[in-house]
C-alpha cells in the first residue's frame, strides 16, 4: 500500500509499505531512514518513549489507541488531537492512502 510520510524537515515522501511482514509506521519509517537514527523507535516499539510520534494528517480508518498508548501520549511533549504512535499503527490494507506527518524530536 501507499503511504504518506512528512519527515521533520517537511519532505514529504510517498513510500510502498507491506502489509505482510508484520511491520508498524515507526519501522517503515525506519526502514527508509526518514528519520535519523536514534531520534524514532528508541522503546523499540513498546508504547515507551514517544519518540515515534505522528500526526495524522487524513481520515483512514486506524485501531483504536490502546490504553498504553494514551497513557504515553498524556506524558510526551507535541501532543495534538491527531498525535499517533507510530509503532502502535500496524500496516495493513485499511490504512491505504495514509498521510502522517512526523513529530519533532
Ligand atoms: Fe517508543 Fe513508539 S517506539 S513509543
Amino acid at each position: 500500500i501507499k503511504i504518506t510520510i512528512i519527515d521533520r524537515e517537511g519532505v514529504r515522501h510517498e513510500v510502498d509499505a507491506p502489509t505482510d511482514m508484520n511491520m508498524n509506521i515507526m519501522e517503515l519509517v525506519r526502514a527508509y531512514e526518514l528519520a535519523p537514527e536514534g531520534t524514532i523507535g528508541i522503546c523499540g516499539g513498546m508504547a515507551m518513549c514517544a519518540s515515534c510520534q505522528c500526526y495524522i494528517l487524513n481520515e483512514v480508518p486506524l485501531q483504536e489507541k490502546t490504553p498504553d498508548e494514551e497513557a504515553m501520549l498524556w506524558e510526551a511533549f507535541n501532543v495534538k488531537d491527531n498525535s499517533r504512535l507510530g509503532c502502535q499503527i500496524a500496516i495493513t490494507p485499511e490504512i491505504e492512502g495514509l498521510v502522517l506527518e512526523l513529530a519533532p524530536e
